[in-house]
């Protein structure tokens, strides 16, 4: 499995709380066209399901926990993402699906592209055929 980074983000801690800082090109890998949150969620009602084709993201858990599904069409791994000090950089190319939400979760997510929704790809089987295409390239 690779397309996938696990950010160790600096923790400035003293007595009264934490603090962590997010620069792009320093310790987020490109520059940030767009955040957006996720929050109010369920543990029912799972989210992703999908890859992209250009976009690279940063993922941020806030609060709360959620497990993040990567595939690469051979291999899945699950990564919990659970304290605001990690963060979990997706590359282009990769399944991703959100499970186990929990009702408290705030899920941050930095992207550097706009939204697009010609960057999607929405079914499994679409996916497989892009990555096969992708490999002979
Ligand atoms: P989607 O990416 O499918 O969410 P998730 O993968 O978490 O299930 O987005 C849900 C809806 O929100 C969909 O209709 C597209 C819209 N959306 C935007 O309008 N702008 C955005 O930046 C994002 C990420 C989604």
């Amino acid at each position: 499995m690779e397309k996938f980074e696990i950010l160790d983000l600096k923790e400035i801690k003293d007595s009264r709380g934490c603090l962590v800082a997010l620069e792009e090109l320093i310790n987020i890998p490109f520059e940030i066209k767009r955040v957006y949150y996720i929050y109010n969620t369920n543990n029912a009602s799972p989210r992703g399901f999908h890859a992209h084709k250009k976009l690279k993201q940063v993922l941020i858990c806030l609060k709360g926990s959620v497990d993040v599904v990567m595939d690469n069409g051979k291999s899945r791994i699950n990564f919990l993402l659970d304290t605001p000090n990690k963060g979990l950089a997706i590359y282009p190319g990769v399944w991703r699906e959100l499970l186990n939400c929990s009702e408290d979760m705030v899920l941050m997510v930095l992207a550097d592209r706009y939204y697009d929704e010609n960057d999607y790809i929405r079914d499994y089987e679409e996916y497989q055929k892009f990555i096969q295409k992708e490999v002979l390239i």
